[in-house]
């Protein structure tokens, strides 16, 4: 069996799977659910010194909704459009205290690693909290510089508006660094104009590693009734955001080749050897533990492990960044790979047209019955390939 294990800012997880700083690990006991279900971590809920972000939570309102923008009512799609607001964690990170180090005790036993999560709304604080949080034990800090209500609550000067400023950013790190030894992860917005830069900003001010990404602020809306659900604009994501995350992971892995934790479109094994392969060390899963409950974990965990087993990898370091490795460093690169134009298998093609449809070189047109290619004018642009319902579209090289 492959050897899941794998080494991040020092610590040894015994398996890539962690969990998502969300209602999932807003108390002792949920954490430790965490860790039943075979996580080989949890970051707690964020703690704050914020009232607002906790009175947040206690208005927290869901609307998971399908491809057609509908509620699900209970069919979860893979694609699900999960469309939230809460805030922190509920309780003041005092009263944290004792649950912290009950959680920590819990994880050393079990092979496993609490993180603690802050989000606080003065540079003091966020020192203080992460010195709480280490004094009780935590390996591991994470700075939740992306959490996106921030932008809709004037009084929240935290979140998503430190994380969009490298410079803001980096000033909160150092402050935090100073105040402990253990390592301290940012958890970046998706909302900077370049997360790249941002990433940048914080390792050089001390941070060992950064969780790629929090989620968007979204508007979604119900046509029946004319009005947005819960009420106006809420944080977004779901398992289609994927894309945009790895970007930001393949760039991050690719430039700056500091640790990762892949956050923000995980649904399963599957988008989880993605993230790896972009250059994820942990991966951190969210909302789908929501929808599925904390035994999904496990179906993960295991698909991961039948994935690596089926395709010979001994361990996660046979594939880590492996996608981004291979990809080109920039769009000029593909000008030098060489041509190839499409060539329509006769035998295959039944006339149906869709390749002529969506061609937008004039390299084909509709004959008698079958296509006819005008190979001149091809520049092998692959999307025939995609529309051909019947294979019948393969490519040669270019002379
Ligand atoms: C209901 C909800 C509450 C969340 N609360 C927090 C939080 O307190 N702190 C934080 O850093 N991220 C929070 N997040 C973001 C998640 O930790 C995670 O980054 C995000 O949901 C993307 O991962 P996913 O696609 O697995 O859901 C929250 C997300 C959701 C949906």
């Amino acid at each position: 069996m492959a050897d899941l294990g794998v080494e991040f800012c020092g610590l040894k997880f015994k398996n890539p799977v962690v969990v998502a700083s969300i209602e999932p690990t807003n108390s002792a006991e949920r954490l430790k659910k965490c860790i039943d279900a075979g996580a080989a971590g949890a970051v707690v809920k964020t703690l704050t010194d914020m009232p607002i972000m906790a009175t947040l939570t206690g208005h927290s309102k869901y609307a998971i909704l399908n491809e057609h923008g509908q509620i699900i009512r209970g069919k979860v799609p893979r694609n699900y459009v999960f469309y939230s607001r809460s805030g922190y964690s509920s309780t003041t990170y005092q009263e944290w205290e004792p649950y912290l180090k009950e959680a920590q005790a819990y994880a050393e036993k079990n092979d496993a690693h609490i993180i603690a999560s802050v989000g606080a709304g003065s540079l003091e604080t966020w020192a203080a909290i992460a010195k709480m949080a280490e004094d009780c034990g935590i390996m591991m800090i994470e700075l939740n510089f992306g959490c996106p209500h921030p932008t809709q609550m004037k009084e929240a000067r935290t979140g998503v508006l430190i994380g969009q400023v490298p410079e803001i950013a980096a000033e909160v790190v150092e402050r935090v660094v100073d105040a402990v030894k253990i390592p301290v992860m940012v958890k970046l917005t998706p909302e900077a104009s370049n997360l790249t830069e941002v990433a940048r900003s914080v390792k050089d001010a001390g941070a060992a590693a950064v969780t790629v990404n929090n989620r968007f602020t979204g508007f979604a809306v119900n046509i029946e009734t004319g009005t947005p659900y819960i009420n106006g604009p809420a944080g977004v994501g779901g398992p289609w955001i994927k894309y945009v995350t790895l970007r930001w992971v393949h760039e991050i892995y690719s430039k700056l080749r500091m640790p990762i934790a892949g956050s923000n479109g995980i649904f399963d094994w599957h988008d989880a050897v993605e993230f790896i392969m972009c250059g994820a060390r942990i991966m951190q899963i969210g909302s789908v533990l929501m929808l599925k409950g904390y035994e999904w974990l496990n179906k993960v965990i295991k698909g991961i492990e039948d994935f690596l087993d089926q395709h010979g990898y001994p361990d996660l370091q046979a594939i880590y960044g492996m996608a981004s490795k291979k990809a080109t460093a920039s769009y000029n690169d593909l000008f030098q790979v060489k041509g190839i134009h499409a060539v329509i298998n006769e035998e295959k093609c039944t006339g149906c047209w869709n390749c002529v449809r969506s061609c937008f070189y004039d390299a084909l047109s509709k004959g008698d019955e079958k296509v006819v290619t005008h190979s001149d004018r091809c520049i092998g642009c692959e999307l025939c390939f995609n529309v051909c319902p019947f294979n019948a579209v393969t490519f040669a090289e270019n002379d």
